[in-house]
């Protein structure tokens, strides 16, 4: 079954069509000239729903919306929905580096967060909404390691883990992150035909 994301960045619907690997689901993206609307909203529901909304009123298919970031409980839970344009250059190097930066001095045992995903699927026909969030706890390293990922991969050590997200291959990445936890919820709930709204 073809699900539209709301996205126009291969990278990401290939890693949801990795996800999605042995189940029913396909992921296309949405059409190549569409505007997507200002991500506008406070929390990452919010920010999910306005992409999901935007890709259905345009396709009336099935589609999923994506939001996701980084909450630093030191920083009061930034940059959390402002994650991608955290510096003012908003390039993933100066955001971790911003980040490094206002984390200066700030002991290892201090420097938890978390990366959250929020999910929001419209059902073709129904526009029956069904939502998921996942989230992958860990601490912000004090150095960067490691050149895979994006984001703030380099610099994001996951609890028990003795390499930087961005030292691990985008199968282990897989087995604990955000999205795939989100994803995981959203199979779930699909299947056990649970919606909402
Ligand atoms: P998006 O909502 O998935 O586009 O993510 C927004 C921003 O959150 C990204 O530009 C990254 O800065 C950060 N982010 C989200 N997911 C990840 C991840 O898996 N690794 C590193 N950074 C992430």
């Amino acid at each position: 079954m073809e699900i539209i994301l709301a996205t126009q960045n291969n990278g990401k619907i290939k890693e949801f069509n990795e996800l999605a690997k042995g189940t029913e689901f396909n992921f296309i993206p949405v059409p190549s000239n569409s505007t997507f609307p200002e991500e506008t909203g406070s929390t990452f529901f919010e920010n999910a729903s306005i992409k999901a909304n935007f890709a259905f009123s345009l396709t009336g298919r099935t589609c999923l919306g994506d939001d996701s970031g980084l909450e630093v409980d030191a920083l009061n839970g930034k940059p959390g929905v402002h994650s991608s344009r955290f510096s003012k250059k908003a390039t993933d190097e100066s955001n971790v580096d911003k980040l490094l930066n206002e984390l200066k001095g700030i002991p290892h045992e201090d420097r938890s967060a978390r990366f959250k995903c929020c999910l929001v699927l419209i059902q073709e026909g129904t526009a029956n909404l069904i939502c998921s969030e996942g989230s992958v706890e860990g601490k912000i390293a004090e150095e960067k390691r490691g050149d895979r990922g994006f984001g703030y991969d380099p610099i994001f050590l996951p609890k028990g883990s003795l390499l930087h997200m961005a030292e691990m291959d985008q199968e282990k990445k897989n087995l604990i992150s955000h999205r795939a936890n989100a994803f995981k919820s959203l199979l779930e709930k699909l299947s056990s035909g649970l919606t909402e709204k």
